[in-house]
């Protein structure tokens, strides 16, 4: 008999504390849309104490989708907690997620707290949480690292004060598969009340190991894993998703446990938060790296061809990878392109269909080929990006071996058009340069890296930045057929970002 486990999602939370991954409210409202339609039974949203910015995107996100819950994360003063409950109370179906640190090393050099003080913290939090909703969830924050049996007291004091979800994270990534299985086993049998809450587990992969915690914790009893599609996460990530979905359903007869997602959104998924975060998925990565179903062994080849089964545990289509990939050109029409988009995962409203279908037009105009990850690049560009802040409308670079680079640039500044030229070491140099002073910002480039989005000499070029100013860290991403404009896309991107994050300050000390 299969268990079913309940997929709670933390992208938009603890996914959005990978460094440079700050999204703004209309990307994390696309994301929600997303994850909603993939058959997450809990986005959390956010942390809306953290910032305004949070709030704001909680409080959206909360509004817009019906058929996930929507979780909140707060610390356990009332002050977090009433925070929380203001932008998730017109959610369908909202959960408090509160948090306190139960290992001694956080309590004593943290919280500055004994056990007695954190577990009448956590009561007391918890009560509170529960007069505003029936749906709370508590953390005990390095869960692994904690004494067990002051874990158990905990756990049982909580859910005697009304929680629903107890979640047990190994917050450091510290934990081995046996290890943590036998924690899980002994909360479950050392915490009476333990069958009147879901007990959750929430793993991050400082030593590669989340998702194998993830797997372990589930076979041990688990009802609940808190995963991060892509894995991205704070430090080295937390549980992917899509790893410990396709685990559960690619083995049902060792894991006995399933999970109620559709699987064929999860490639589409994947490639959303990608683009909108800036973090590229390694080649490798297990389920959705670009290398994930190739076969480069001749011997290989021949056994897949023969029966794909042979190398193939799972089949692509099984995470929406479409073998036959439809390409389209420049004389297809605006429903093929609609079509194709909804294939991938994007329902476009009229009017953001029609300012796809421009940039589309422009694209096949220097492309004869436009394949699914270009299309992918123009919704991106085109939808999610309309709120910013600078944005490139023209730009010329003049380069060669014997001429001094110089780039010529026009940016709307809050819709107001500047333009400015400058001398630089190279072009993407010269036009970083331009930018720079035409927005007077004073970022500094520590990463920047181009790749090709598919095969050909055609192909968009992709460019990432990774862009830091007075310790705030962002992100940026560009593509255009012309790596140079890709490059000026990526830095305003990054830009842009940065601009955000200096609207949008954390108020409250990192967490975990
Ligand atoms: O890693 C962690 O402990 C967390 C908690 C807030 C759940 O993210
Ligand atoms: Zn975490």
């Amino acid at each position: 008999m299969s268990k079913r486990v309940y997929i709670f999602d933390t992208t938009l939370r603890d996914g959005e504390q990978s460094p440079g991954a700050s999204m703004n409210t209309a990307e994390k409202l696309r994301i929600a849309m997303q994850l909603e339609k993939l058959g997450v039974d809990m986005i959390e949203a956010g942390f809306p104490a953290a910032s305004d910015g949070d709030f704001e995107a909680v409080s959206k996100i909360s509004e817009r989708i019906k058929n996930a819950g929507i979780a909140a994360l707060a610390r356990t003063s009332k002050s977090d907690i009433d925070r929380a409950w203001e932008a998730i109370r017109t959610a369908a179906r909202p959960r408090i997620h509160t948090f306190i640190a139960t290992s001694d090393i956080h309590m004593k050099y943290k919280l500055n707290m004994d056990r007695k003080e954190v577990i009448n913290k956590a009561v007391e939090a918890v009560k509170y949480a529960v007069s505003l909703t029936g749906d709370v969830e508590f953390s005990a924050e390095d869960g692994s690292r904690s004494d067990r049996d002051f874990l158990c007291k905990v756990f049982e004091a909580v859910i005697e004060a009304g929680a629903t979800t107890v979640n047990l994270p190994d917050t450091v990534g510290y934990a081995i598969p046996s290890e943590f299985y036998d924690l899980v086993k002994y909360v479950i049998d050392h915490t009476p009340n333990i069958g009147k809450a879901v007990l959750s587990i929430h793993c991050h992969n400082d030593l590669g190991l989340a998702t194998a915690n993830t797997l372990s914790a589930i076979a041990a009893g688990a009802g609940q894993a808190e995963v991060t599609i892509n894995g991205i996460g704070e430090r080295a990530g937390n549980a992917s998703l899509e790893e410990v979905v396709m685990s559960l359903n690619t083995r049902p007869n060792y894991l006995f446990a399933s999970a109620n997602i559709k699987t064929e959104y999860i490639y589409p998924t994947s490639r959303l938060v990608s683009m909108i975060t800036g973090i590229t998925v390694q080649p490798n990565k297990a389920i959705v790296g670009a290398n994930a179903f190739l076969h480069e062994a001749g011997i290989h080849q021949d056994g897949v061809l023969k029966n794909p089964m042979t190398y193939e545990i799972m089949k692509p289509e099984t995470i929406g990878l479409n073998a036959s990939k439809l390409i389209l050109g420049k004389h297809s029409g605006r429903h093929a392109l609609r079509s194709r988009l909804k294939d991938l995962g994007y329902d476009l409203s009229d009017d953001e269909l029609k300012l796809v279908f421009t940039k589309f037009k422009e694209l096949a105009d220097k492309k004869k080929n436009i394949v699914d990850e270009d299309l992918e690049v123009l919704v991106t560009e085109g939808i999610l990006r309309t709120a910013d802040t600078f944005r490139l409308e023209y730009l010329h670079v003049i380069s060669g071996t014997t001429i001094l680079p110089m780039a010529s640039v026009k940016l709307s500044l809050n819709g107001r058009s500047v333009q400015g030229a400058a001398y630089g070491n190279g072009p993407i140099d010269s036009a970083f340069k331009t930018i720079a002073s035409l927005t007077g910002t004073n970022s500094e480039l520590l990463r920047f890296s181009v790749s090709a989005i598919t095969g050909g000499t055609d192909a968009q070029g992709e460019v990432t930045v990774r862009l830091g100013e007075n310790g705030l860290i962002a992100l940026g991403r560009g593509a255009d057929p012309d790596i140079i404009t890709a490059s000026a896309k990526a830095y305003i991107n990054g830009l842009n970002r940065l601009e955000y994050l200096k609207n949008h300050p954390q108020t409250t000390p990192d967490i975990l």
